[in-house]
């Protein structure tokens, strides 16, 4: 199994173009399973996870044609198939995005429970309770979903989420979109990835309103039609990158960013003395590394800190001067990168869902491995600023979510390489 290695200590310097983000391509995706029509995405990053959902809509039926460079065509005209399987889905808890889709234009589903993963439980109640009151008929047993639409097709409903949820959200988004009448989700979640899927269902003939707000409306429509549309720039691949250039002393400027989509992030990264100048009409920022203070955090739903960069910025904070408070509250499992951290170096002690980090003057390099993606990604990061050789093992989960991670390190200077 391959694994990365890095060479500590050299500050970053140049440019960092930031690839199509991950977590609005997989839902993007999904949207063909609505249609029997191509629907065209560009500015799709070459990911594990991209690839996994491919395989799980081919078997559906749909096909996909990946010929150009992120380019993906997607065409659910051979859709034949309602069953997403446990071996493909448990490989990505996304899969449970066919699930409002698959109902709405084939009438039924029947897909694998995802079950749990690193970062905890991560049930799928309230995809399930909001495609109840689209009017579904849904029964769990033997490890999966089934789900069937009344007769005549789902139903618009007011649903209103006890708890945001970007999925969830995501799922009702693509399923009430050919519901009949008008649905109002409630308390819904408003990631920057969200609007993406809504902007998209809009030029493919959905009618949604309140985009970007916590309430959106839908006027269900009888079919859709083909579309070509732009995914977004990956905000937490940026974040990733920001940090990069904080704990490694440079200066990066990343690219291909729209204004206002990691607005909390950046704040925090400026009260902790990293300098933050966003090039609105250029689409770029550039973060330059200062003296590091700590700043306490608490992760928090759109247009909060994102729990997707927790741990790049725990990384960070075990270098500051001081002490951070860094409280995971979306997820109750997600300090998983603790553990291995400490072994590098840092002071950071668990309490409940809360990280006390206190500051030490360096790191050391270390081998170590991670059990999820952005984990693993603060395990690159601290190995960016370790004095001598970190190893990261398990380089699986980067690929499943950073496009060309030792490339684009390499070429802003960084000491690290690829090793089988
Ligand atoms: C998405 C992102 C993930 C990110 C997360 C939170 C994708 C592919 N993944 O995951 O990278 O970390 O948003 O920003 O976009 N929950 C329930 N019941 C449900 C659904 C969720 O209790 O039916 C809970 C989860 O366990 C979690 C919280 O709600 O504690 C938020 O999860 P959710 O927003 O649904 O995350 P995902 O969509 O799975």
């Amino acid at each position: 199994m391959d694994r990365i290695r890095i060479i500590g200590g050299k500050p970053l310097k140049g440019t960092v173009p930031i690839s199509g983000a991950k977590n609005a391509a997989l839902p993007l995706m999904c949207a063909s399973l609505l249609v029997d029509e191509p629907l065209e995405l560009t500015n799709v990053p070459d990911l594990v996870d991209i690839r996994t959902l491919g395989l799980l809509l081919e078997q559906h039926g749909v096909s996909v044609d990946r010929s150009a460079v992120g380019r993906m065509v997607l065409n659910g005209k051979g859709v034949h198939n309602t069953t997403a399987p446990y071996d493909l889905v448990r490989k990505m808890r996304a899969s449970i995005l066919v699930l409002g889709p698959l109902v709405a234009r084939h009438g039924k589903a029947k897909v694998s429970l995802p079950g749990g993963c690193a970062i905890g439980a991560r049930p799928v109640d309230l995809h399930i309770k909001g495609l109840q009151a689209l009017g579904a008929e849904i029964t769990l047993s033997d490890g999966y979903v089934h789900a069937e639409a009344p007769k005549g097709g789902l139903r618009g409903a007011k649903f209103t989420f006890p708890q945001v949820s970007v999925g969830a959200t995501e799922n009702l988004l693509l399923a009430a979109s050919l519901a009949q009448g008008e649905t109002q989700l409630i308390n819904a979640a408003r990631e920057p990835e969200i609007g993406n899927l809504a902007e998209c269902l809009n030029a493919m003939g959905a009618r949604i309103t309140g985009i970007g707000s916590d309430c959106l409306t839908i006027q269900g429509v009888e079919r859709l039609h083909s579309a070509t549309h732009r995914i977004i720039s990956d905000r937490i691949e940026a974040g990733t990158y920001a940090v990069a250039a904080a704990i490694s002393g440079g200066c990066l400027t990343l690219t291909g960013l729209p204004d206002g989509i990691l607005d909390s992030f950046f704040d925090h990264l400026i009260a902790a003395g990293v300098t933050v100048e966003q090039n609105p009409a250029a689409q770029s920022v550039t973060v330059t590394a200062g003296e590091l203070h700590g700043v306490d955090v608490v992760t928090k739903p759109f247009p909060g800190f994102a729990t997707d960069l927790q741990a790049q910025f725990m990384a960070l904070m075990c270098l500051s001067q001081g002490a951070s408070m860094i409280t995971e509250a979306v997820f109750e499992n997600r300090f998983m990168h603790v553990p291995e951290l400490m072994r590098m170096g840092a002071n950071i002690s668990i309490q409940g869902g809360s990280a006390l980090v206190r500051g030490v003057d360096d790191l050391t390099g270390a081998p170590v491995m991670a059990t999820d993606l952005r984990a693993s990604s603060s395990l690159v990061l601290a190995g960016l600023a370790a004095e001598g050789e970190t190893v990261v093992s398990r380089v699986y989960h980067l690929d499943r979510g950073y496009e060309f991670i030792v490339e684009k390190l390499r070429n802003v200077g960084a000491m690290v390489e690829r090793v089988a």
